[in-house]
């Protein structure tokens, strides 16, 4: 059965005519079916598909890509779809990586314009920084903001212990990027410039960030292409060169930490929060530590405090979050 994000995705994309990602999500649809044991289904649904794409594509100038192939087959293994709704303005940055990652929707807004001169929008971004302050939001936003679907690349499925394989395994993924016009993410590539595919053979992953980096240089789809990383350090230099723009994140300061916990929780009534005490207590905690600690915050005062957060209750909430940290 659909799921009720699969729905919303159709009803939405249909609203907006946007008939390639309706068909794509119609797409995983027959796959999840497929992969319920529903063969006869998946296959119904994909003639319906295969016939609609057809007709689609008798009426459109020839000159448009036909968009193809959903992550099905053995690329299901590999990258996983999914339709976010976040938007920029759920992410809590700093004026200036707000205003650049704008920057990058309105490009892919004004394609036609910056094709008339010669130009692309940036598709290749790698986020850095530390867990839990942004970097997958952002894709999911990027996504968001753009209508596309966020295809996870789930990289523990692609590295395998035979280098042909995972080369062969990446090439599909970057096929799909050609083929499916999404958001591509693929989260901890250190993951690739570390020793974790065979055995800590260290030559080994080299090869295989070789090869994602010669996919990513040879790129040339409408795709967004996002790599995001806890350790930029650990990252072959030659890999920054690849990417059109860079973006680091960092823990919040103590204005950003009073706004996580408004956006997540303004609805509680914090008028009399001290937020100068509230910022200093959770500095050095992540933006998700934050939004987990305002969370833990709310149930205590549903619980205990008839619905009224003060500062008591966030500090206290902080200090506990700060224990699943180790020392
Ligand atoms: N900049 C932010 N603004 C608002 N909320 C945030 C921000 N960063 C993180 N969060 C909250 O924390 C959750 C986890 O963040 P996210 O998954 O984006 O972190 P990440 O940087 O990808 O971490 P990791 O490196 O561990 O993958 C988000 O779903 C959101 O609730
Ligand atoms: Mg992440």
């Amino acid at each position: 059965m659909a799921s009720s994000k699969q729905l919303m995705g159709m009803i939405r994309s249909h609203a907006a005519g946007d008939e390639s990602m309706f068909l794509s999500i119609v797409e995983h649809i027959a796959l999840d079916a497929e992969r319920a044991g529903r063969g006869r289904m998946a296959g119904e649904i994909r003639t319906l598909v295969g016939n609609l794409r057809s007709e689609a594509a008798s009426r459109r100038p020839a000159t448009r890509p036909t968009p193809i192939a959903s992550p099905r087959g053995e690329l299901a293994g590999l990258v996983r779809a999914t339709y976010p709704e976040t938007r920029i303005s759920d992410l809590v940055l700093s004026d200036s990586a707000e205003s650049r990652i704008r920057g990058i929707v309105r490009e892919h807004g004004a394609i036609e314009a910056l094709a008339e001169r010669g130009l692309e929008p940036r598709r290749k971004l790698l986020l850095s920084g530390p867990p839990g302050t942004g970097k997958t939001m952002t894709a999911a936003a990027l996504a968001g903001e753009l209508k596309l679907p966020l295809f996870t690349v789930m990289l523990d499925g692609v590295i395998t212990k035979y280098m042909g394989e995972t080369a062969a395994k990446l090439r599909m993924v970057f096929d799909a990027a050609s083929s499916t016009r999404g958001v591509y993410f693929f989260d901890e590539v250190d993951a690739l410039a570390t020793s974790r595919s065979s055995d800590n053979d260290i030559g080994e992953a080299r090869r295989v960030l070789n090869s994602l980096l010669q996919f990513l240089e040879e790129d040339e789809s409408s795709s967004v292409l996002i790599a995001a990383t806890n350790y930029p350090a650990l990252l072959d230099d030659a890999i920054f060169r690849r990417f059109d723009a860079a973006f680091a994140y960092d823990l919040p300061d103590p204005a950003q930490i009073g706004r996580v916990i408004v956006a997540r929780i303004g609805d509680f009534g914090l008028g009399d929060v001290d937020w100068r005490r509230v910022g200093d207590a959770g500095t050095g905690l992540s933006q998700a530590d934050i939004v987990a600690a305002a969370r833990d915050a709310a149930r205590t005062a549903v619980l205990d405090h008839e619905g009224v957060i003060d500062t008591e209750l966030l500090l206290q909430a902080i200090v506990d979050r700060r224990e699943i940290h180790p020392k």
